[in-house]
């Protein structure tokens, strides 16, 4: 169900496509270390945030997608983060392709270079849930959200997750959406228990094909 163009409503969660007028929310959840932590080492900076927003407005306006913050229907309150983005075509994605049918679609790239070259025919979904909002199946929802935008208004071919191997919080969402384990790939990250991040930490990848999408 949409209103607006990108505009989302799930049973309980509005979802709005991230810009730049959203970036004090987007920091509300990015800033609380049980997040930070799963994407680096450092706690990111208001500025950092700021210019992760802006990139994701670029990109809804360029790619058609990204991420969406998640507000409560009743009330307001900003829940999380999630949904869709187009894959960088680069060496880190390119682990991927060993997971994809081996089909021309796969490789192609999207017709918009920038804000990034992207993959024209898979995206990537994710979440991040605030503290207070856990335990309550909005990241699944988020995630629902996300695969009905990218199979029946996108016509994408393929949705990836990726996530450190032992993020089981985010697995198990994965799982709840039917996202398939399919392998994994090593990238920048860190690994359980260490203080630094390595470029070869383990993340799991899960796949879900249109021809799979029960819709
Ligand atoms: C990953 C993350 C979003 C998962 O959040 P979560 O709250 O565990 O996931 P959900 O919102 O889907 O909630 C699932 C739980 O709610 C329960 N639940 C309650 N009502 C539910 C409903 N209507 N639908 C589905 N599940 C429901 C489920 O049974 C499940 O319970 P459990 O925790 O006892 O297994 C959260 O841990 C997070 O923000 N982590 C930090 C960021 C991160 O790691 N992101 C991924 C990086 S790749």
């Amino acid at each position: 169900m949409s209103d607006v163009e990108g505009v989302r409503l799930t049973p309980r969660l509005r979802l709005d496509p991230v810009d730049t007028s959203r970036a004090h929310d987007l920091w509300l959840v990015h800033g609380e270390e049980e997040v930070w932590r799963w994407y680096g080492a450092h706690a990111p900076t208001r500025a950092r945030i700021g210019e992760r927003a802006a990139l994701m407005e670029q990109a809804w306006r360029l790619h058609g997608v990204h991420k969406w913050m998640a507000y409560e229907r009743d009330g307001g309150r900003v829940v999380g983060r999630g949904g869709l983005s187009r894959t960088p075509v680069d060496a880190d994605w390119g682990q991927v392709y060993r997971f994809l049918p081996d089909e021309p679609w796969a490789r192609q790239v999207h017709d918009a270079r920038s804000p990034y070259p992207a993959h024209a025919h898979w995206l990537e979904i994710g979440w991040a849930v605030r503290h207070r909002f856990r335990g309550q199946g909005y990241a699944t929802e988020i995630g629902r959200a996300g695969l009905v935008f990218a199979f029946d208004v996108l016509g994408a071919r393929a949705v990836v997750s990726c996530t450190l191997r032992h993020n089981v919080r985010s697995r198990a969402v994965m799982e709840r959406l039917g996202m398939g384990f399919a392998g994994e790939i090593a990238s920048r990250g860190l690994v359980e228990g260490a203080v630094h991040e390595q470029d070869d930490a383990p993340y799991v990848v899960h796949v879900l094909l249109r021809d799979e999408w029960p819709g």
